[in-house]
């Protein structure tokens, strides 16, 4: 059985004290609502990694996670941080290749598979983000730009390994606009992830998988869009930064 993941990307909001308040908020309406089969995760900006992987510990359906990583393992990259860093303080997912990273920090296909293997040897798990934006679906190109995401950044990975990956479809157009993807957009981009990797891996490695939705998700429409067959979870920024809603999102499905 696929594992569900509802992820909070709370990007670059909260200062520390109120980042680790929600953390703590999140934590204790989780233990009371949240089912045991559902994980919530906690994707929060470097300088609260620490404090909310010490709260995390106290919930069991509650992780840690960072947004990105280095694509380099050590040395003289000034102001990055790596992943021998995030491992050291428990961090147990890496949001990689949002698409915000992808255009304002110019991240390339290639440097993301650079940050997925190092996220993956030290036992981390990615979560990888594709999708396109407005005008590339409708250009009718959006099948063929999420695939090449996902082949030129994944599948030099082995079958054993890929199953470590979770992935995210978030459409560029679907994120902080308030417009979200239709439940037969979402599931149609999803089925279409997930028969990429069974072409590939084979099917039963392909249903192992888990593929996030994300854009514009929140506790009204995500009952609707989980409800999708190869929809597994949600990768949530705005509604996350509340613990309500973000709890309730993760109550849906
Ligand atoms: P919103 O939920 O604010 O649209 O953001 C989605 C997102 O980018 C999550 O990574």
């Amino acid at each position: 059985m696929r594992k569900k993941i509802v992820a909070g990307n709370w990007k670059l909001n909260k200062t520390f004290s109120e980042g680790i308040l929600l953390a703590k908020e999140v934590g204790e309406l989780s233990k009371n609502e949240i089912n045991s089969d559902v994980q919530l995760v906690l994707c929060t900006p470097y300088i609260h990694l620490q404090q909310v992987s010490d709260i995390v510990s106290d919930f069991k359906n509650l992780s840690v996670g960072a947004q990105n990583c280095s694509n380099k393992a050590s040395g003289a990259f000034t102001g990055e941080v790596s992943v021998d860093m995030l491992k050291s303080i428990h961090v147990e997912y890496v949001i990689l290749g949002h698409s915000e990273r992808r255009e304002y920090f110019l991240e390339t296909n290639n440097m993301l598979k650079e940050k997925t293997d190092l996220v993956l040897s030290r036992s981390m798990t990615p979560i990888f983000c594709c999708g396109e934006t407005l005008s590339q679906r409708e250009a009718n190109i959006h099948f063929s730009f999420v695939t090449q995401q996902l082949t030129e950044s994944l599948f030099h990975l082995d079958a054993d390994t890929i199953k470590k990956v979770v992935i995210a479809y978030e459409p560029i157009w679907a994120i902080g606009t308030g417009v979200t993807a239709s439940t037969a957009q979402a599931q149609e981009m999803h089925l279409l992830i997930r028969n990429h990797l069974a072409t590939k891996y084979g099917q039963d490695v392909a249903n192992s998988i888990s593929i996030l939705y994300g854009g514009s998700a929140k506790p009204s429409n995500a009952k609707e869009l989980f409800a999708c067959p190869d929809v597994d979870g949600g990768l949530i920024g705005g509604a996350s930064l509340v613990a309500r809603d973000f709890v309730d999102i993760a109550k849906s499905f």
